[in-house]
């Protein structure tokens, strides 16, 4: 992908892709829902489609059409032995969430990844499923492909989680569903809620107090639901940036989702001095919606580490790029996960806006952006990262001159629109 400098502004109103967590979500509780589920606003990027292809390996019929995705749920005890491994792709969400679901069936599954996925840690899951009785084995004990054995029973869990993480919360929750004992989660920071949130609009009796969760016991039954997936707020996060550091920007991001646990991008933001406002909040099937409002300013540093890291880690390429254009130096800690996400975001970031022209300094668990840097076009690569491509356009936008990247199409992952969006916004 080329890009060149824009010569205008951002202007006008957009709407972003579906949620990728919620759509993941919609997707696997609908499946061992009674009833249909009749998803609305679904994200068609490539790892929620690999999600459907693994449910549909599972026995489950999924529809879809224009306007909606159809799940007809197969029941808690309805689904079936894949005859052949189930493909996450390149998607963490898809096999961490899995292996919970899959870990109390009474059949085995396989389930494997791209190259990419194949390089994560998955003893972070294993280690809770086994203290709950699942049999899982994968390679070196740590990284895929996941074989799930068949177990007679699970039992209850509680368990205090070292790091934050969604994944592995729910994970565990979705094991949960497969004993009549009682579930307990203590997270060290709070971390992105919509499985506690989407159990619960389905009918499971699920509680969250502060940093804990409860599962009780006796779990009800799932009955299909209609879900409106709001927009993907990690999605929106580029645009944000973008008017933010373009001159003149406003622009408007319609029905995005800005549950609390996802919103740290616009606190970030507003307290490097960005001009955000939100509209219009309501609630639609227990998830918060609103649209954001972005103006163009000047940005000044900050300091990000402690709790927010949870709340803004998919979004911390696109804010050292925002870092680099505000006054003064910008310090990142305590976001050492980073490492571990599609590719390790904090050596690809540094790398690759440094081939720009930005002065940021890697650290063991974050980075340092000394900002106010004019940025040069040059010859990048998203390292088959969706975040990673889709901060560099915005960087190649800025730059002097054009900007060439490599691996665009990983785009495809989570925004496959992120240029037509991009482009129905410039303005000359
Ligand atoms: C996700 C949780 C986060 C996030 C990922 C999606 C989810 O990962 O980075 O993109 O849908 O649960 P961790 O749970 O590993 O932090």
């Amino acid at each position: 992908m080329e890009i060149n400098k824009l010569t205008g502004s951002l202007k006008g109103e957009i709407r972003v892709p579906g949620d990728k967590s919620i759509s993941h979500r919609s997707i696997i509780l609908g499946s061992i829902s009674e009833g249909k589920t009749h998803i609305n606003n679904f994200l068609m990027g490539e790892d929620c489609l690999n999600t459907i292809k693994c449910f549909r390996k599972l026995g489950v019929k999924i529809d879809i059409n224009d306007s909606e995705v159809i799940v007809d749920g197969v029941g808690i005890k309805g689904l079936k032995k894949s005859i052949e491994p189930l493909y996450a792709g390149n998607s963490g969400t898809t096999m961490r969430l899995l292996t919970g679901l899959l870990s109390g069936q009474s059949f085995e599954t396989i389930i494997s990844g791209d190259e990419s996925l194949s390089k994560r840690p998955m003893d972070r899951i294993t280690k809770p499923l086994s203290l709950m009785g699942a049999d899982i084995s994968c390679s070196n004990g740590i990284y895929p492909p996941i074989i799930i054995n068949q177990v007679n029973k699970l039992t209850g869990l509680k368990y205090k989680q070292k790091k934050a993480s969604a994944q592995v919360k729910s994970s565990i929750l979705l094991a949960g569903l497969y004993t009549d004992e009682d579930i307990e989660i203590l997270q060290p920071e709070i971390s992105r809620d919509h499985t506690e949130r989407m159990m619960k609009y389905f009918g499971i009796d699920i509680r969250i107090e502060g940093k804990k969760i409860y599962m009780r016991g006796k779990r009800e039954k799932l009955t299909g639901k209609k879900v409106f997936v709001p927009g993907d707020i990690s999605s929106a996060a580029f645009y944000i940036v973008a008017a933010s550091i373009i001159k003149d920007s406003h622009i408007v991001i319609k029905d995005v989702g800005i549950n609390d646990t996802r919103t740290g991008i616009i606190d970030v933001m507003m307290n490097m001095g960005g001009s955000i406002k939100i509209h219009n909040k309501r609630t639609i099937n227990e998830e918060d919606v609103g649209d954001i409002e972005i103006k163009y300013s000047n940005l000044k540093s900050i300091e990000i580490g402690g709790d927010i890291i949870p709340r803004i880690i998919d979004e911390i390429p696109i804010i050292a790029l925002a870092a680099n254009f505000a006054e003064g130096s910008t310090v990142i800690r305590d976001a050492e996960e980073l490492k571990v996400k599609e590719t390790n975001r904090i050596d690809a970031v540094c790398c690759e806006l440094n081939k720009m022209g930005a002065d940021i300094i890697p650290s063991d668990d974050g980075m340092i952006i000394n900002g106010g840097k004019n940025l040069t076009g040059s010859s990048v690569s998203s390292r088959g990262d969706h975040r990673i491509a889709m901060m560099l356009a915005v960087a190649g936008y800025l730059a002097e001159g054009k900007t060439s990247i490599d691996n665009f199409e990983s785009v495809n992952v989570s925004n496959p629109n992120f240029m037509k969006i991009f482009n129905s916004l410039c303005h000359i």
